[in-house]
Parts: C-alpha cells; sequence; structure tokens
C-alpha cells in the first residue's frame, strides 16, 4: 500500500493529516503506517511461503515496542543484537523460541540472559565467542544452540559502511575458518550446532547477491547437515533493499524468492530470514516544521527543527531521503534542507531541488522508518522525536516526547 498520500492538497498518512498530527503531537515527530508494516511483512511472507520461513524482523531497524507487537501479531520471530532488545521484543509479547541473538560483542550478561529465556539459537561470530556461550551455559546448565556466521565473500553492491558479507568485514568467519569452528564447537561441552547464519549487508537492490551468497554456503551446508544431527537451520539474514528514490526500484520479495527457493527446498533445511528495512523502511516518514530559510547569496538553507540527531543516514551514509511539503506546491529551490546541530553534516537534504517552503511550513522526510529513530540520539541535548502510528484513520501516540528532565536524567551534579 501506498501509505502517504497527497488528498486536496494536503500530505496524508493513511487517513490521518499529517497537518493534524503535527499540531496533535508537535515536531520533529516521527509518522508510521501500521498497515504499510503489515503488508511488507505479508508480501515477504507470501513470496517465501513454499519453505515455511521464520521470518525474524531484525529489530535494529525500528525497535520501538509498538512495531514489535504489530509485528508479533503478525507472527513474526526476532534478529535481535543486544540484552536490550531482547527486553524489547520480551516485552512487545514475542516468543522465545522464535528469537535469533546476532552481533560481535556478545557480552556475558547478555548471553546468561538469552539462555535463561531460551531463545532459538544465538548466529555465532566467532571461535572464543562460541566458548563463551558454552561456558555460560554450563553455568546454568543448559545446552547453547549456535549457528555460526560465515562470511561468504561477495560482494552485494551497497553503501560500505553496510556491506557485511565480503572478506575484509568485521562479520563471520569465512568458509575454511568456519568449517574448524564448527568442528572446535561441537568438542565444547554445553554446545548444540543448530545451523548455519549468514547476512550479505542491507539496501540491495538486487536478488543476485543473495543468490551468490547461498550458492557458496550450499555444499557446506550439506555436510553440516551430514555431520551434525542437531545441523537444522539456515539463516539467510535481512538486507532486501527499498525505493528511497522515485526512479529506484525496491528489491521485489517474489524476485528475491525466486532466485532463492529451488535452493532453500534442495536443501530442506528450516529458513530463517531477518528482515529490517525492507518491513519498516517506507512505512515511516520524519516530519519537521520550517524555523528559517536562510539566503547566504551563495545557497539557499532551509533550517528545520529535525537533524542530524533525529535522522543521521544523509550525514552517515550520503542517503537520500525524498523531502515533500505537508501542504502541496509545484514551486521548488535549490539548496540544503538542515537542522540546527553545530556540524557541516547536518543536514538532511543537501544540493537538492527542494519545494519552495517558508518559516512556519511542514515538510517530511520519506523513507525514514527503517534506522531513523532506532539510530537517534540527544546530540547538541536535543530530546529525541515523539513516535505516533497510525491505523487508517486513528493515530497512536507510540513514545513520547523526550524532555529536558529526560536528558539529564541519570546524571549526578
Ligand atoms: C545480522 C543482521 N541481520 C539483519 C539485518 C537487517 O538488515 P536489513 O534492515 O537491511 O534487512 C542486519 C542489519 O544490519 C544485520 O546485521
Amino acid at each position: 500500500m501506498q501509505a502517504f498520500t497527497y488528498q486536496s492538497g494536503k500530505l496524508f498518512a493513511e487517513g490521518v493529516s499529517v497537518d493534524d498530527l503535527a499540531l496533535r503531537y508537535g515536531t520533529p515527530l516521527y509518522v508510521y503506517s501500521k498497515n504499510h508494516l503489515r503488508d511488507r511483512y505479508r508480501a515477504i511472507a507470501s513470496a517465501m511461503a513454499d519453505v515455511k520461513p521464520m521470518i525474524c524482523y531484525s529489530v535494529k531497524a525500528n525497535s520501538n515496542i509498538a512495531i514489535i507487537k504489530t509485528l508479533v501479531q503478525e507472527g513474526a520471530g526476532f534478529d535481535i543484537v543486544s540484552g536490550g532488545e531482547l527486553f524489547r521484543v520480551l516485552r512487545a509479547g514475542a516468543e522465545a523460541n522464535r528469537i535469533v541473538f546476532a552481533g560481535v560483542g556478545k557480552t556475558r550478561e547478555e548471553i546468561e540472559y538469552a539462555l535463561k529465556e531460551q531463545i532459538a539459537f544465538f548466529t555465532c561470530e566467532s571461535e572464543p565467542e562460541a566458548a563463551r556461550i558454552s561456558e555460560c551455559a554450563k553455568h546454568l546448565g543448559v545446552k547453547g544452540r549456535i549457528a555460526f556466521r560465515m562470511n561468504p565473500d561477495v560482494d552485494p553492491k551497497t553503501h560500505k559502511y553496510i556491506s557485511t558479507g565480503k572478506k575484509e568485514n568485521k562479520f563471520g568467519l569465512d568458509l575454511a575458518r568456519t568449517l574448524q569452528a564448527y568442528e572446535l564447537a561441537a568438542g565444547l561441552p554445553n554446545i548444540e550446532i543448530a545451523g548455519l547464519h549468514m547476512h550479505i549487508g542491507s539496501q540491495i537492490l538486487s536478488a543476485e547477491p543473495f543468490g551468490e551468497a547461498l550458492e557458496k554456503v550450499k555444499d557446506f551446508c550439506k555436510t553440516l547437515k551430514a555431520k551434525y544431527p542437531t545441523f537444522r537451520h539456515l539463516d539467510i539474514g535481512g538486507g532486501l533493499g527499498i525505493n528511497y528514490k522515485p526512479d529506484q526500484k525496491a528489491l521485489d520479495p517474489k524476485v528475491y524468492a525466486a532466485a532463492l527457493l529451488p535452493t532453500l527446498k534442495e536443501l530442506g533445511l528450516q529458513v530463517w530470514l531477518e528482515p529490517g528495512r525492507s518491513i519498516v523502511g517506507n512505512a515511516g516518514i520524519l516530519v519537521c516544521r520550517v524555523q528559517y530559510v536562510k539566503d547566504s547569496h551563495f545557497k539557499k538553507f532551509i533550517v528545520v527543527d529535525a537533524a542530524m540527531n533525529d535522522l543521521i543516514r544523509p550525514a552517515l551514509y550520503q542517503a537520500h531521503h525524498e523531502i515533500l511539503p505537508v501542504t502541496a506546491t509545484d514551486k521548488t529551490v535549490t539548496g540544503d534542507l538542515v537542522g540546527p546541530i553545530c556540524e557541516s553534516g547536518d543536514f538532511l537534504a543537501q544540493d537538492r531541488e527542494l519545494p519552495d517552503v517558508k518559516q512556519g511550513d511542514l515538510v517530511v522526510a520519506l523513507s525514514a522508518g527503517a534506522y531513523g529513530f532506532s539510530m537517534s540520539s540527544n546530540y547538541n541535548s536535543r530530546p529525541r522525536a515523539a513516535e505516533v502510528m497510525v491505523d487508517g484513520t486513528r493515530a497512536t501516540p507510540i513514545r513520547q516526547r523526550e524532555t529536558w528532565e529526560d536528558i539529564v536524567r541519570g546524571e549526578s551534579l
């Protein structure tokens, strides 16, 4: 579904006017479409239905518990990377046996928490991590289920900061090393070999790198399946790209599925997926209000009340977010849309054709649902934005705007 559309010249989120939301909840404001979330989850589930995958929403993309709960209700599992994310998904009602725990730096405390909650398995990034999981499991008198993260060394053709499956990346182990790691782990007293994991990167717009990566691990999976009777799971990660620009084509889950299903069926393992961005990315916008329009003779700056602390993707990855006015206009200007933070990198759009807006007008950054709020911070002591979920004509606040008191909470003089 198209979640954000103009109706009589005004931008709407599903059936609610964005103008009204900004008046009710203030700005900067994240607005999410519940039906878009559901649609995207269902599109992946239906495309991959032949292998009955466990679709583990990648919580880092957007970790608001209302978003998680919406996906719990759809039957999702969850890909987490910290004790904090485990706490969130359990709070939102997720079942532990649908949770996988990734990340290169799991602490003892996090591992024990996950073992006590009996998550499905850890995606394990190194031999010392397997040893630590075994020690923690022994301490608790249980087994720690693991799937080593294999780095298939394929180029996902995405931004280098979100490419994770090449040999120079910090994630996972290469093929030769993974085989040794399984042998070592199988000898540990409290480890159960559950499966294999890979995740080659994010915002991938073609199915080829996924197919290439799967081809690279196929025979290896067969070997492991024959060797370890408990080896039953293949987690192929997330990474499906979305359209950030009008002329960009999102990776269609059906195209993704067509490239992978024959091999996945042949392997006969329980398939796990970890999509984040493709579910929530285009379900969210960031609404901001113009504070000043500054014409420096050299350049035009539209200064809004949202900044890089609210949406860091443009500064961090040179990411593109479409900027739309809340009241439609055909008039445009060329310039930068910037925030109030004291950094030249604080922009939401740079050297772009922007709507010709004036002080007090509202503009939105599209495609801000993934890695938007979840990467936000209090830099420059700015309270983090409020979040609202829209379902049809109903809007529900799902996170209050932070206050200055919130910012100093926990500090002492
Ligand atoms: C291990 C793992 N799985 C899944 C994801 C989600 O990726 P995406 O949001 O591109 O689907 C990430 C993102 O960094 C990841 O590191």
